[in-house]
């Protein structure tokens, strides 16, 4: 018997665990609090319809006659009241599904790489810069890599180039790390290059919250797309779920390879590795896609959204060139000088602030470092102050 080969490609830790364990040794060595604006965890409590929802799942446990067990595995193990929710979401934005084609998991990220699970592939294209989980993934799964570059020149948009294709393309749109968005009409152009080339897209969609304005926030939204994508989404960022979990993923039933349907192929493979989500996770996810759900969560994503403005006029008063903050709640900060990795230990030692170095998200992102909106505004006003000091 061999290990697994592959683990010899990835970095010994996973970027936001050696970042932590890096900040964990700071604060030991200081004997001081560093403000986090370094991995995207949310800080503010659940919108209270979500409370009240997952309370009230509670009370169900505890009477015989609501009590649930297992999920009801027809659906991968999710309650219709929530693929209705989810459904409804979608249906806002003009796109259709059944509860057929949604797929409830604990989160986006162990979708992004158990997808993997549903190929035999040789090739996949990534982003560059881009959520280093997918690359993690692949790499261990033992799968070439090709990167497609996110740049300043592009807007940090990468655009499809023939004779530079894949059996698999992730996107992540609004992008981490760079919080660049895609247009209907530049989405359409990878759904029309995944459709040429029988590729498929590997959508991930867990900042669509982020999104203002006549943006796509889910790749359905682009013709074509039922026929070559599969959407990833997560109740995290729009809902304040990071430590709740739950995600889901959209597997169209047009979506056939070799004959056969992914939806059904994703279904067989859910039921032999995952249990599904809690009956109270799932009551207060349902809550979150509710009306009073998404006024409340609004609300919570606009005190976000003031943290990442606050951030975004910082860095111009320190005359940093940045990108982001608007559709997303990252900040992508070009370093004045030196590497990022360089800026993070400065910023970490001279100021007490953790950001996360760019190159963690790839080649692209050397020069840059990534802030979060996602700290208290407190947090984030005196970081603005400590780094505005040290480079004014
Ligand atoms: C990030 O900081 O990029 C994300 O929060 C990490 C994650 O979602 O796993």
């Amino acid at each position: 018997m061999q290990i697994n080969e592959h683990f010899a490609n990835l970095h010994e830790s996973y970027l936001f665990a050696r970042v932590a364990e890096r900040v964990r040794e700071y604060e030991q060595e200081h004997n001081a609090r560093a403000i986090r604006l370094s991995i995207g965890d949310v800080t503010r409590p659940l919108a209270p319809c979500v409370i009240r929802a997952m309370h009230g799942a509670v009370d169900d446990l505890s009477r015989a006659e609501t009590f649930r067990g297992y999920g009801p595995d027809a659906t991968s193990y999710a309650y219709d009241f929530l693929l209705s929710a989810i459904q409804n979401h979608y249906k806002k934005r003009g796109v259709a599904l059944s509860f057929g084609e949604i797929f409830v998991s604990d989160g986006a990220k162990s979708d992004l790489g158990n997808l993997l699970d549903l190929f035999s592939v040789e090739k996949v294209l990534l982003p560059d810069p881009v959520y280093p989980a997918y690359a993690d993934a692949n790499l261990l799964a033992g799968h070439k890599i090709i990167y497609a570059e996110g740049r300043e020149e592009n807007g940090f948009l990468p655009m499809p180039e023939e004779g530079k294709g894949a059996d698999l393309i992730y996107l992540c749109s609004p992008n981490n790390p760079t919080g660049a968005v895609y247009s209907h009409a530049q989405l359409k152009r990878w759904v029309e290059f995944a459709g040429r080339h029988g590729a498929i897209l590997l959508f991930d969609a867990a900042y669509e919250a982020y999104v203002t304005g006549n943006f796509p926030r889910s790749v359905y939204e682009v013709e074509g797309a039922r026929e070559c994508a599969i959407e990833v989404s997560s109740f995290s960022k729009a809902a304040g779920f990071t430590g709740v979990r739950c995600g889901y993923t959209v597997i169209p039933n047009e979506l056939v390879r070799g004959g056969v349907r992914l939806s059904s192929l994703w279904k067989r493979r859910q039921a032999c590795k995952f249990n599904g989500v809690s009956y109270v996770t799932q009551r207060g996810a349902a809550a979150a896609y509710s009306e009073e759900g998404e006024r409340e969560c609004g609300e919570i994503l606009a005190y976000y959204r003031e943290n990442a403005r606050i951030l975004k006029e910082g860095m111009n008063g320190c005359r940093l060139f940045s990108t982001g903050g608007v559709h997303s709640p990252y900040l992508w900060v070009k370093c004045p000088y030196g590497t990022g990795e360089q800026f993070f230990e400065l910023l970490l030692s001279r100021c007490g602030v953790a950001v996360t170095p760019g190159g963690g998200f790839g080649a692209g992102g050397e020069r840059y470092f990534r802030l979060t909106a996602f700290s208290s505004r407190e947090d984030t006003a005196e970081a603005v102050k400590r780094i505005t000091e040290l480079l004014t």
